[in-house]
This record gives C-alpha cells, structure tokens and sequence, in this order.
C-alpha cells in the first residue's frame, strides 16, 4: 500500500536522486529526511517538486498519494447534457474541442435532441456509450442513474432549451437527462439555446434566476441570426466560450470556492486523549488520528476555517488548519469550549471516558504494599456538550466506534448525545476490517433519515464524503 514514504522516495528516483532533489529545492540532506519524518513539504517546495517532476511527465498527487505519468493523471469527467433544438448538432463540435482539452465527455440526449442527432454519432466521437432512457434496463445495468449523475465532475446542459431550463427549475424528473439534473451533487452548467422571443419571455428569465441562484452556472448566448431566423438573443454561446467557462468553473469548484463552506468555522477532534497516571504513564488508546486529520485537511480544501483539537498522534498538521495539541479529555474539551461559537463541530476522536483521580505527582514506585488501585472519574463528553450547549453548531457530528450492535448502539447514541448524525464503525477486528491505524475505513452514518452503509474506501475518500454530505447541509440550511 502506497504511504507518504514510499511515494516521497519514487519522487527522488524520478528526479536523478537525493543530491538532485537537494540541489532542485535548494535544501540539506537534513530537511529531506525531516520531511519524510513528518510526512509533509511547505507548500513553496511542494509546488517546485510538482513542476519539476511534471516537467518529467509525472503527476504529483501528496493527498492521493499517487505518483503517476501525466498521461495517467485522471480526465475530468463532463455529463454533456444534449436536449432537442436545432444546435443539438453543434453539441457534436462542442464535445470533440472539450475532448481535445483533455476532458472526458460522457452523453446523454433527451428524446427530442434523437430527432436532430443521433446517439451513434456521438458515440462514435466520445468512444463512449451515449445514454438517453431512464427506464432501459440495459442502460440501467451498465449504470444506474444515479451513478450516472454522480461519476461526472461536472454537467453540462448544451444545448438547454427553454422547455429543459423549465423542468430543471421545477424539479421534474420525467427522463434521463431531468432525472440526472436532479441526482446530480456537481456543478451544473447551463448553455441555452432558443428562439430570442423565448429567450426575453419573463417564465424564461424567472426559471434561470431560480436555477442561478441555486448555483448553476449559466453560459448566456450570444446575439445573431437564428435557426429560425430571427434576429437576436438565442444562438448557442461559441464552444471556445463554453470550454472558458467551464475551465474556470471546475478550477473554482477544486479550489473549493463555490463550497457553502467557504468561510464557516468548523470544529474538529481527532486522535486519543491520554490520561495520566504519574508523569511517565497514562491510559490511552489506539486511536491513530487518521479520519479526523483527513477531515480537517478536506473541510480546509473547501475554504472553511477549520480549527483541530487533536491528542496525542504521529500525523503532520494538515495545512490551511489551526492545530491545537493537548494531551487530556479535560484539556479537549477546554479547548472546544473556548471555541465556541462555531458553525460546525466534528468530533472523530477517541476521548478516554474515564482519567484517573488518584494519580502520582511523581512516577509512582512498585513497594512491598502491592500493587496500587486506580481510581477513576468520569471525563465530561465533549460530543453531548457540544449538542447540547446554549451556542450549539449548525451541524454537529459525532463517531460511534462499536464492537458489537452498530446500528443499534450508534443510533442510541445520537438519541442521548443530542448530536445530529453519528459517523458509526465496527472495530476491533484485525486487518482490513479493524479501523485504529489503517488507511481505509468501512462506516455508516446515521442521520435524521435513516441509515446509509457507505462501502470501504481509504479515509482521505471518507473524508471527502462525509465533506460532501455536509456541503449539501449547509446548502440546504442556507438563511
Ligand atoms: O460514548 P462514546 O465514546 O462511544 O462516543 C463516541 C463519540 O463521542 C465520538 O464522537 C467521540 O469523539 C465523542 N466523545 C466525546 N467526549 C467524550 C467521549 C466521547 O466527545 N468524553
């Protein structure tokens, strides 16, 4: 399994060795094995290695931890939307310039654009199937619906006539291509096309505004003769403005500027407390860090102010995250208070439910008396404070880790912590299907709705869920 490590020192082969790198970087042999150590390069040197291995025709990937040839580097995926007016053929020239800028264009038409193109032509373009009925079960085996909306990094609706810009703003869901409108958590991009009456009509006008202000990104036509023409506002925008457009959009959307994160505070726990027992022991747990770490790092990447309360760990700080370190339950749940208030709270750390009362002040000696009786008190729960405080967050979420009963236990949990959803895990198995430690992780989440079982993945791709599925909270929370 690839870790920080293994891919560090890929890059240095890659790049003619250590002295080249050092050379390359402008730094001692010392800073190299510092950043192995720590598993992370400042962000200027970052960028030099990235350039000088691109320059090589490798791809960079530190979060993914991939090394990969550029040719290799993964395409953007477009869901090109084609609905039926007359510019459906010029979809035909659209999808081939955006296949030549290197995105990957998948096709889905609505009956009426099959009355201008066929499907066959743009399969024979794209190289891949062109999808068009909700209710094929060929289709449907292939790829459901929704994994259909969901495997795109963005949609494109081009080009979108009146009647489709219509439907999309009411939420009708009558064929493939409004159901994926629907499904769809990416951005979505509009290019109409009509008639310069159509386009002026105020229902016209009043669907875009509903559909803009719900985020959509609208690639407005431009001004000429029409199919059929009449003279005016209505002809598909040219595919060079269309590609700009989306250019800028998908850079915007992975630099996490259109999140509805952008500027909320969100409050983090992540890895064990250690509870003292003298100055040289304490009672801790296995807890790496690892989940709460990749959450800080992935809620930063959408532009929020992300403040981590961690325990002790062997992790580097996220970038773009303050980091608070402390060692206790107590001194946790100090800092979180302090915090407060916040937008949102995360609480993915294994907190020690009990420390302990009678401890030494120095280490304390084995005697002829025997062994010593621990004492302990509860620590207060930080999760059920934070739900239940006066400043209570938006959004606050908590982490079951059970043995036994998940589903059961975890939703008993979120009823008496008060919490909203609880990110719930089975561990204690060994290997792949225990979780303290390793790079993957299997959960469910339960929420006000019910309960999803999310399939195992590494923790950086559970982070970024769980990230997306805070995303459309707080989208759909908006005051
Ligand atoms: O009660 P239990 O420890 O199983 O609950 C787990 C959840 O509660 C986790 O989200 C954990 O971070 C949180 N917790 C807490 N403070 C405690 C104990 C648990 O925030 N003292």
């Amino acid at each position: 399994m690839s870790n920080f490590h293994t891919i560090f020192e890929a890059a240095i082969q890659q790049l003619g060795g250590r002295e080249a790198v050092q050379k390359l970087l402008s730094v001692g042999a010392s800073a190299l094995s510092n950043y192995r150590q720590r598993a992370q390069i400042p962000a200027a040197k970052r960028a030099k290695l990235e350039e000088a291995l691109a320059a090589k025709g490798w791809h960079l990937d530190l979060e993914g931890l991939q090394l990969t040839p550029l040719s290799q580097a993964r395409q953007q995926r477009i869901l090109l939307l084609i609905t039926g007016g007359i510019a459906a053929y010029k979809a035909l020239d659209l999808s081939r310039r955006l296949m030549d800028r290197g995105y990957q264009i998948r096709g889905v038409m609505t009956r009426s654009a099959m009355e201008f193109i066929t499907p066959l032509s743009l399969s024979a373009l794209t190289g891949e199937k062109v999808y068009s009925d909700l209710f094929s079960l060929t289709d449907e085996a292939e790829m459901g619906h929704i994994r259909l909306a969901r495997d795109a990094d963005l949609v494109l609706v081009a080009p979108a006539t009146a009647n489709f810009i219509a439907k999309m703003a009411h939420g009708l869901a009558d064929d493939l291509a409004s159901t994926i409108c629907l499904a769809t958590d990416c951005p979505v991009m509009i290019a109409p096309a009509m008639n310069p009456n159509m386009w002026a009509h105020p229902a016209t006008r009043a669907n875009l505004d509903i559909l803009i202000k719900r985020g959509a990104g609208l690639i407005a036509p431009e001004d000429g003769d029409t199919a059929c023409g009449e003279i005016g506002t209505g002809r598909l925008a040219d595919p060079q403005v269309i590609i700009s457009a989306i250019d800028a959009r998908l850079a915007r959307h992975s630099a996490g500027a259109d999140s509805p994160l952008q500027g909320k505070h969100i409050l983090i726990t992540s890895g064990p407390t250690f509870e003292p027992i003298d100055p040289v022991r304490y009672v801790g747990n296995h807890s790496s860090g690892k989940q709460g770490h990749a959450l800080a790092a992935a809620c930063a990447r959408k532009g929020a102010k992300v403040t981590l309360v961690t325990g002790p760990v062997h992790l580097a700080d996220p970038d773009q995250v303050e980091v608070i370190k402390i060692q206790t339950a107590k001194q946790m749940y100090d800092a979180c208070m302090a915090q407060l208030p916040v937008d949102c709270a995360i609480c993915a750390a294994a907190v020690a439910d009990w420390h302990v009362v009678n401890g030494g002040q120095q280490k304390i000696k084995k005697t002829a008396k025997g062994t010593p009786q621990l004492a302990l008190a509860e620590n207060p729960d930080i999760l059920a404070s934070l739900s239940q405080h006066e400043n209570r967050p938006s959004l606050v979420i908590g982490f079951a880790a059970e043995t036994e009963n998940l589903a059961e236990y975890a939703r008993a949990k979120r009823a008496r912590k008060k919490c909203d959803w609880i990110v719930a895990n089975q561990v204690g198995g060994t290997g792949e299907a225990g979780v303290f430690g390793q790079d993957s992780n299997h959960v469910t989440i339960i929420d006000g709705d019910g309960m999803q079982d999310w399939p195992r993945a590494s923790k950086k791709e559970i982070a970024d869920k769980l990230v997306q599925k805070i995303e459309a909270w707080f989208h759909d929370h908006k005051r």
